[in-house]
């Protein structure tokens, strides 16, 4: 796979990376887990050139970490480019509000539980360092200031190699910068989640900072394999989220049908004109698709050599924006 910079001083990449939320959390829960696919995907997807493998402390929790320190050992290490994150505290999230955007709710910034957290990511990892370190979202009541001093405690003690912010503005982005450098920012971006493309990602592109769309397939629903609630697994997080009520899928179908136009016209699959898409927005944006499956994993990594033309990127920008919101 072709690769990029993952920032101005980071690592090489895969162009695509791995996002392993689902692996273990939110997706899927009452389908009993295939480990042992699981793992045969992250290792497909390091031999692919896919080597941005993403996790976090708050999927499952701990679980996600735990299952990528399994894949890990044995050499597998320095293959990968290893980013978790830290700040975000699945236990007390609020399912009707998963997105974290109660005034505390579920998130904790305090420079005493990002010093202790690293530790905690590093043993279940099962590493001495991390290659990215996000924090998964900024605390309210917390100064970034303070929550970003103790992230860079993190590079200084080696435990780290950069460190990013996520789901965050232009202004919190500037603040951390004036504390210490800012490798990436990862954000929601895909084909009906567009609201980076107004101020985030420039401002990545202009400041040399990666950014890593996170859910560049809308969750899977621009693949096209989602046409109404009953396909989700009945406690599958997605069941709550407005864009997967029944009315709200009825009407973001057309979305998908334009996207499956564009897509047999390029001879490419849905999933792929998604991720092309996202590849477009500039060579700073390294997307992690999630997947637990070899088959869609090999349908991500083809969206790598997948150039759409002109024409066909114009279409993609004038979709419809989706019906509901994204939480
Ligand atoms: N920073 C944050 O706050 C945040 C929030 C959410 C996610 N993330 C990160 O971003 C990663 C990706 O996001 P996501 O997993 O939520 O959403 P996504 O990548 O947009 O979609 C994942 C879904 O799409 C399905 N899928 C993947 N490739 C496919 C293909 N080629 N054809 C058909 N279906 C396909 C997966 O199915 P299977 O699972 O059945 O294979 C899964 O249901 C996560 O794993 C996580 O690392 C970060």
């Amino acid at each position: 796979m072709r690769t990029t910079t993952l920032g101005s001083d980071g690592p090489d990449v895969g162009v695509i990376g791995l996002g392993c939320m689902g692996m273990t959390f939110s997706y899927d829960m009452e389908t009993p887990r295939d480990e042992a696919t699981s793992i045969s995907v992250i290792h497909r997807a390091l031999d692919l050139g896919m080597t941005l493998i993403d996790t976090a402390d708050a999927y499952g929790p701990y679980t996600n970490e735990e299952l990528v320190g399994r894949v890990l050992v044995g050499g597998h290490r320095e293959r990968a480019v290893l980013a978790t994150k830290v700040g975000l505290l699945t236990d007390s999230i609020d399912v009707a509000d998963p997105g974290g955007s109660s005034p505390s709710g579920g998130r904790d910034g305090r420079p005493e539980h990002v010093r202790k957290s690293i530790d905690g990511s590093l043993r279940r990892l099962g590493t001495d360092h991390v290659d990215l370190y996000q924090l998964h979202r900024v605390d309210p009541k917390v100064p970034l200031e303070e929550t970003w001093g103790a992230m860079a405690e993190t590079v200084a003690a080696g435990k780290a190699r950069h460190i990013g912010l996520s789901e965050v503005t232009v202004a919190e982005i500037r603040r951390a910068q004036a504390v210490h450098p800012v490798a990436s920012v990862q954000s929601e971006l895909s084909l009906w989640t567009r609201n980076a493309l107004d101020g985030v990602l420039p401002y990545c592109r202009e400041q040399g900072l990666a950014f890593l769309p996170f859910a560049p397939l809308g969750r899977g629903f621009l693949t096209g394999r989602f046409a109404s609630p009953e396909d989700l697994p009945r406690d599958d997080f997605r069941r709550g989220l407005p864009r997967f009520q029944q009315e709200a899928l009825r009407i973001n179908l057309s979305i998908v049908e334009q996207v499956r136009g564009v897509a047999d016209r390029a001879g490419a699959t849905p999933a792929q004109v998604a991720l092309a898409w996202v590849l477009a927005q500039g060579r700073h944006v390294v997307p992690i698709p999630g997947t637990k499956t070899p088959r869609y994993l090999a349908d991500n990594a083809g969206a790598a050599d997948i150039e759409l033309s002109a024409a066909e990127l114009a279409e993609l920008d004038a979709l419809p924006a989706p019906y509901g919101a994204r939480y």
